[in-house]
């Protein structure tokens, strides 16, 4: 029983993530995955769209993911290891080197992250849809009030 293991925050899910999932569970039999809590990532100043519960609902919903747990820290993950008895630990190529330490308990693996696609890509142009329709909305209420005035004044 080969078990992996991966840590993320997983916001708005997309291919990139779900590819990285697929290809990580394809390395073992069991995959774990940490996800990180709200109060874990305000100490690294991100804020996700969903809260954990949700994006740990999710996240666990994906085929080839048998456990999600929270991640709380930097510091869980030779913890998590042990205790979960891990054989790979994996990651994307973001964070190539940054992980080598954990040779010591396991193998660890980056793997190549599908490009152009992030989070953080989505909650920009997501922002920008939002400024576009706005506009285009007040624009048509502008309209419907000139309509309004137009009748009132006759
Ligand atoms: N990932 C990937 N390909 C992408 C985006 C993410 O393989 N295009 C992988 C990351 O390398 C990581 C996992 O998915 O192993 C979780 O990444 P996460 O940081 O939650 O996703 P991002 O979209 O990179 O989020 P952000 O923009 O907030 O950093």
């Amino acid at each position: 029983m080969k078990t992996v293991l991966t840590y993320g925050t997983f916001d708005l899910l997309h291919l990139g993530h779900i590819k990285m999932l697929n290809r990580l569970s394809d390395l073992g039999d069991r995959l774990i995955v940490g996800v990180s809590t709200d109060e874990f990532n305000n100490t690294k100043g991100k804020k996700s769209l969903y809260s954990f519960e949700e994006r740990a609902q999710i996240v666990e919903a994906i085929k080839g993911v048998h456990k999600v747990i929270p991640e709380n820290s930097w510091d869980q993950k030779l913890d998590d290891i042990k205790k979960f008895n891990v054989d790979i630990f994996g990651i994307g190529d973001d964070w190539r080197g940054k992980f080598d330490f954990l040779e010591t308990q396991c193998e660890v693996v980056y793997l190549e992250r599908t490009p152009d696609i992030s989070t953080t890509k989505l909650k920009k142009s997501l922002s920008s849809i939002n400024s576009e329709h706005i506009q285009k909305l007040k624009t048509g209420l502008d309209s419907v009030l000139d309509v309004v005035r137009a009748i009132e004044q006759n």
